[in-house]
């Protein structure tokens, strides 16, 4: 059944405690205070390196926010350095917050429900990249067929589920194929991070058009937007995004073109953000 009243949701991204932007965070942190939305999603890389200290601020600040908080996993959330807890235990750091992990929130209406893209470990050489394994895609599916009938589903991920380059060098290897089975479903959207650029473009697949929605950074890691947030509004016929910050940039203006085809940091905190809307296609890539 559509929702009787517009549900407005925020979409939080790659806030990356230990290199976060404290101004912006205070900002949105008010903004939730005073539109109290129905359900905040955090779509990964919380964590600059999973250090204790940082993951102690990630839970302060979410806790202290009092409203539904769904958590992404991000690359950058499991352990770096120690590779042996990033096998056996790669989300114990994360245990004050254990329960917002990845976990589905039924809202009238509309769901949000979690797709595991960032997994510790890949037969490949970059483990930044995106994974959607045979498990996590059934799950998720599972999850999305089992909603009460009417009801839409946004897909929470951290990497945007797109499959550019070559078998090997793929930005989240079978993403394609998990997004021709959500297209075959009830899904709004697939709400992702990890690019640090807000983006809402419709991806094509033999089953239909899937709609991809990226939220920008909440940390100094700027690609070539300030730091934003998705606000999401629901009226039960249509999904309307708002590209928020600060700096009241358009949404439009704020939003990249294209998904970059990897996602490295292109610049140092402090160095000039490029002018907003000059975005070319094969931009330099963040996470
Ligand atoms: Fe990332
Ligand atoms: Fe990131």
């Amino acid at each position: 059944m559509p929702a009787d009243a517009p549900t407005t949701l925020f979409h939080l991204s790659d806030i990356h405690f230990g290199l976060e932007d404290n101004k912006a965070l205070d900002w949105v942190k008010q903004e939730i205070a005073e539109r109290r939305p129905a359900a905040v999603a955090i779509t990964g890389d919380l964590t600059m390196r999973a250090r204790a200290r940082e993951y102690a601020a990630a839970c302060h600040w979410i806790q202290s926010l009092l409203v539904p908080v769904t958590v992404e996993i991000g690359t950058h959330d499991m352990p770096y350095f120690n590779l042996i807890e990033r096998f056996f235990a790669p989300y114990r750091r994360f245990n004050a917050i254990q329960g917002l992990l990845e976990r589905e929130i039924d809202l009238p209406g509309i769901a949000i429900v979690p797709l595991k893209t960032a997994v510790r470990a890949q037969p490949r050489l970059n483990w930044s990249k995106g994974w959607v394994s045979r498990s996590a895609l059934s799950k998720c599916l599972a999850a999305i067929d089992a909603l009460p009938a009417g009801t839409k589903a946004l897909v929470a991920v951290h990497h945007p589920l797109r499959e550019v380059g070559t078998k090997g060098t793929a930005l989240t290897a079978n993403g394609y194929k998990a997004l021709c089975e959500l297209a075959k479903r009830p899904v709004l959207g697939v709400l992702s991070g990890h690019v640090h650029d807000p983006f809402d473009i419709l991806e094509e697949t033999a089953h239909g058009p899937v709609r991809m929605i990226g939220a920008g950074t909440l940390s100094q890691r700027l690609r070539s937007t300030p730091p934003s947030f998705n606000e999401l509004t629901w009226d039960g016929a249509t999904l309307k995004v708002r590209a928020r910050n600060l700096d009241e940039v358009p949404t439009r203006a704020m939003q990249i073109d294209d998904v970059p085809e990897n996602a490295l940091p292109p610049r140092e905190p402090g160095e000039p953000v490029a002018a907003v809307g000059q975005v070319p296609r094969t931009d330099p890539p963040v996470h």
